[in-house]
């Protein structure tokens, strides 16, 4: 697994409705010491555009959709996130950008590591030098 991986969460149906629990290390293969969430984005906005050099992450739509582009500095794929049921992890060292958010798209993530602007390489080229350098 280089770019992200999909891992699809237990719904816990009935005739009510449905419930999904995420716990650190069970569903979701880390700590869980981060949650964040985004919403009301605006038509058109890209969000994202960085890489972090040490944290892990999964990226939840548990209300409408949005695209992630992701790149490892060797390779690039997309994804489409539309399913509450249904997490994306993105290890340490994946470029995001995040498109066509839907109105009504809310999006969780789960982080194993507290906020730490230092964590984030926001410059693309510095990015791919850190990958080819190994860093
Ligand atoms: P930003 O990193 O720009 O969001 P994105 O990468 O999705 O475009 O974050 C937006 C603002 O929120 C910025 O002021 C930093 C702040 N922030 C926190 O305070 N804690 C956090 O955990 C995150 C992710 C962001």
């Amino acid at each position: 697994m280089t770019l992200g991986r999909i891992i699809s969460f237990e719904e816990r149906g009935d005739d009510r409705g449905t419930l999904v629990a995420l716990e650190e290390n069970v569903d979701v293969p880390f700590d869980i010491r981060r949650v964040y969430y985004i919403y009301g984005t605006k038509a058109g906005v890209v969000r994202g555009k960085h890489a972090h050099r040490n944290l892990q992450q999964a990226v939840i739509a548990v209300s409408g959709s949005c695209r992630l582009l992701l790149d490892n500095g060797r390779e690039r794929t997309e994804v489409v996130l539309d399913r509450p049921n249904q997490g994306l992890l993105l290890r340490s060292m994946t470029w995001r950008e995040i498109s066509d958010f839907s109105e009504d798209c809310v999006l969780v993530v789960l982080a194993d590591r507290l906020y730490d602007p230092a964590d984030y390489i926001r410059d693309y080229h510095e990015f791919q030098k850190a990958v080819a350098e190994g860093r």
